[in-house]
């Protein structure tokens, strides 16, 4: 039996609470929130739970053994480190943290203490997506040429983080996860509307080796609710649409096929290919309790986690990298430069805030 401590019950951690408190593997023994009616309110629907405001009260190894964090993006780096150095297992939402240096020191603390540190990037665990990363793996859809991405609604509305930061982690989590490898570099470009520090809605694009590319587009300020992932493979194309209540995975037996050489122009036809378009099934496991299982599988039968730090942070270099791109006009930048990024941050001895207009090229 895994003891649990739930932190922050806001809009999402409900859902653990929920969640935990029904799977046999665990018992939820300690809650926390900063705010009292939440905190109230959680406390009702468990008997015997210790309820606290103050995080450093819940970091005690007689009362749990791992943390679930879903807080503001921006506490995830404290709280975590806090609860790594207090030896507990720590389950962080996404995203890990604000900088891939922060990620670093998360997963050398958690690799010298022993510990799981587990990133929330709930879509590797939906069936679905494990059903677009079979297509792509045994070659069903052919090489990748592009995949594009749509995350879009009517709220709801952050003011700590951008649409980047809060929506686009899912996207690139399962791209990353799809491709199995990470790009060679960013742009990303938005528009801040409501607040003029936060944007409202992004698009990232992330420039793959061989010719591959993927484009997320994430807003929070759009009339309809889209949830739409489009992976056009050289054989085949298929899409992801997590609105779909069975028919989430399409494909399609649809391409285009290059002509051979020909050195005159009359002879240069494309020629379209359209075949069957079929939707397999799909054995709909709840995403949230396949990923808080794993978790605890991973505490009790020390497994490692599919979404482990390093997971967490592939995802946050991106999201840095996009970051510095909008506040620079969309200016391409290079994977490989963030390192360089967190070194000025490291000399500046201070975390830069994930919005900040600061960010600028050198
Ligand atoms: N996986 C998903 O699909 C998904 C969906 C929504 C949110 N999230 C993630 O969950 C996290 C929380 O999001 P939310 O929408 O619930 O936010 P929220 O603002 O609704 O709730 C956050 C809660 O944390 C509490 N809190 C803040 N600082 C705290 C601290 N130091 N100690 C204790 N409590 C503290 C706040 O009082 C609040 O109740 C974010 O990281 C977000 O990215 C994930």
């Amino acid at each position: 039996m895994v003891r649990i401590g739930i932190v922050g019950l806001g809009y999402w951690g409900p859902n653990f609470e929920r969640t935990f408190d029904n799977l046999p593997q665990s018992e939820i023994t300690a809650i926390c929130d900063l705010n009292e009616e939440r905190l109230q309110y959680a406390e009702k629907k468990l008997t015997g739970v210790f309820a606290s405001h103050n995080f450093d009260e819940i970091l005690n190894r007689e009362l749990v053994d791992a943390v679930v964090i879903s807080t503001p993006t921006k506490t995830h780096f404290e709280l975590t480190k806090k609860a790594l150095e207090a030896g507990l297992h720590v389950f962080v939402e996404k995203p890990l943290a604000t900088s891939a240096m922060e990620c670093q020191t998360l997963i050398d603390l958690a690799e010298k203490y022993g510990l799981k540190l587990f990133v929330g990037h709930l879509f590797l665990y939906n069936t679905a997506v494990k059903k677009m990363k079979e297509l792509v793996g045994n070659g069903a859809l052919g090489n990748i040429c592009y995949i594009s991405s749509q995350r879009l609604n009517l709220g709801p509305i952050r003011q700590d983080v951008n649409a980047l930061w809060d929506l686009a982690p899912h996207d690139i989590s399962i791209i990353l996860d799809l491709l199995d490898r990470s790009p060679v570099s960013v742009n990303c470009q938005g528009l801040a509307y409501l607040n003029k520090n936060v944007h409202d809605v992004c698009t990232l694009t992330m420039h793959f080796e061989k010719k591959c590319m993927a484009i997320i587009n994430v807003s929070w300020l759009d009339p309809s609710k889209t949830r739409l992932m489009t992976v056009v493979g050289e054989k085949q194309m298929a899409t992801f649409n997590d609105m779909e209540p069975l028919e989430k995975i399409r494909v399609f037996n649809k391409r285009v096929e290059a002509p051979g050489y020909s050195d005159s122009f009359g002879e240069f036809q494309f020629s379209f290919q359209y075949g069957d378009t079929c939707s397999p099934w799909l054995n709909q496991v709840e995403p949230l309790k396949a990923e808080c299982r794993h978790f605890l599988e991973c505490i009790e039968e020390n497994k490692h986690p599919l979404t482990d730090g390093h997971n967490g942070l592939e995802v946050v270099r991106v999201l840095e990298a996009a970051d510095i791109s909008l506040n620079n006009h969309g200016q391409m930048v290079k994977i490989a430069d963030i390192k360089q990024f967190a070194a000025i941050d490291a000399t500046n001895g201070s975390l830069k805030d994930c919005n900040s207009s600061e960010r600028k090229m050198k």
